[in-house]
Formats: C-alpha cells, structure tokens, sequence
C-alpha cells in the first residue's frame, strides 16, 4: 500500500487512514486501539518490534482480500456506529455467551492440571461484565447523542456538559478493557493450548484469541475515528449544553438507562456514572 507516514503521525491515524495496517499491527502486537495517540516509532519501541520491519510488512501487498478494509474516516457517525453495533457488539455479545458455557466447564475439568485457568475465569468474568454494561451505554447514550449531533432534524437541549464527557469515560473503560485482554493472553501464555487439550479447551482459547482481536479493531474505531468526529461535530455545532435531542424523543437527559448496572465513573472524581450520563 502507499504509505504517507512521518515521525508524527500517529498510529491511530495510520490504523484509520489504512484499514489493511490493523493485519500488521496486530502481528508485531502494537497497540493501535488504547494507545493509538503514540507515533509508530513510539509504538514499535513500546512493541520491541523494528520499525523497519513494521514498515516493510505494511508495504507488502495484503496476502487475501480483507474483508474490512472500508476506509471510515470517509463515512458518517451514523453510519460508523451502527457498523460497530451490529459487527463488533454483536460478535462480543455472541462471544460471551459462548464464554459463559466454555470457560466454567474447561476450568471445571481442567483446573486441577492447569489452576490458571480458575484466575481466566475470574478475568472473563469481569470482563464480561465490563464489556457488556459498557455497549449498554454505548448502545442507548454516546450513539444516539452522537447520531443526533449529525441529525438535521435535531433541537438543542440536554444537560449541561460536553459530550467529551462520556467520551472520557468510555476512554476510560477501553483502557480497563485492554488490560484484562493482556491478563488473559499472559495467563493463557499467548493464547496456546498445553498438549493433549480437549476440543473445548481448544475452542475457549481460540474464542478468546478472536475477541481479543476484535476488540482492538472497536476500540480502535472508536477511539482515533468515531470519538473525535463526536468532539468535532458537537464544536462545529455551537452547542452550548453538548447535546441535541430529536423533537417527540422521550426524554433521558439524565443518561440513566434501563438495564445499566449503577457504577461511580472512575474518570469524573468517583461520581455516579448515572448522574454524569457516563
Ligand atoms: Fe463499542
Ligand atoms: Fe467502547
């Protein structure tokens, strides 16, 4: 592919601008998603990879077609969140439902040979209830406050804060979540299976190497392109309370929305993530 890089762009910027970059980001294992503000020298000295190297690979032509190589720097808010909801919420939600069953059951008849696998549970676990509550929010707050910036239609009204607000938060819970995805490929010692393990043991680690994965392309779609096109829009609009809201639109300007659990927002001093519509 050509390539315009200099010592400053970022390698969010390039994973965006070039979707087939994420292939050989996630090769050298450089983190394109939480930390997409680094510059691909950065990121590479982070990595232990050569840049050189990184480069070569990014200019080699791709070996199969990739299925999601749209460039959605070009598309619209709308038509990138609902891309992310129905891909990659969808595959998540898909992924732990299978997670429920897998992770129990190998840890169940596994766990005397292997004990790690009760700590994988536990960081499933918690990341399951992560994710899931986090595209809740996604899901019914920061998408449809993000469509409406872009709408039209739209009158001003809402609370009094940026949208930069709930962006912050969930900019916080990416973080979160890459951690618990580098726990597991520790725990599962690169995402490997010991000889001999059954199907099952086989499908979970496989699972688990998928999702992590996937969640590094959302993250990374939301973080260098969706978010800043939010913060973007919402300055080019003028609005003064952050948030517009359709005409008739039934009112949530609280952002306490059904099936959330409560949680205080780590990114707002510890405030109630309800009250701040985090
Ligand atoms: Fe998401
Ligand atoms: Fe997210």
């Amino acid at each position: 592919m050509t390539l315009a890089i200099d010592s400053e762009t970022s390698i969010g910027g390039i994973a965006a601008k070039y979707p087939r970059s994420l292939g050989v980001f996630e090769k050298f294992r450089l983190d394109f998603c939480c930390h997409g503000e680094r510059t691909l020298q950065q990121a590479c000295e982070a990595a232990g990879a050569q840049l050189e190297d990184v480069v070569r690979a990014l200019r080699e032509p791709p070996a199969s077609a990739d299925g999601d190589a749209r460039d959605w720097t070009a598309a619209t808010m709308t038509e990138l969140a609902d891309h992310i909801e129905a891909t990659h919420h969808a595959f998540a939600r898909e992924a732990f439902d299978r997670l429920a069953v897998l992770v129990p059951k190998v840890a169940r008849h596994h766990g005397a040979a292997h004990p790690e696998l009760f700590e994988i549970e536990r960081v499933v676990d918690r990341l399951r209830e992560e994710m899931l509550d986090h595209m809740i929010r996604e899901d019914r707050v920061l998408f449809p406050w993000l469509r409406r910036l872009e709408s039209k239609t739209s009158i001003l009204s809402g609370p009094p804060w940026s949208v930069k607000r709930p962006i912050d938060c969930m900019v916080h819970d990416h973080e979160e979540v890459g951690r618990m995805l580098d726990s597991i490929r520790t725990l599962t010692n690169g995402f490997s299976t010991p000889p001999g393990a059954c199907g099952s043991y086989q499908a979970m680690v496989g699972l688990l190497r998928d999702l992590e994965a996937d969640t590094h392309v959302h993250i990374h779609k939301e973080n260098s392109i969706l978010f800043p096109a939010g913060i973007k829009a919402e300055a080019a609009s003028g609005c003064r309370c952050g948030q517009r809201r359709d005409a008739g639109e039934p009112t949530e300007s609280n952002g306490t929305v059904p099936g959330m659990r409560r949680k205080t927002c780590a990114t707002h001093d510890g405030s109630d993530a309800d009250s701040c519509g985090c």
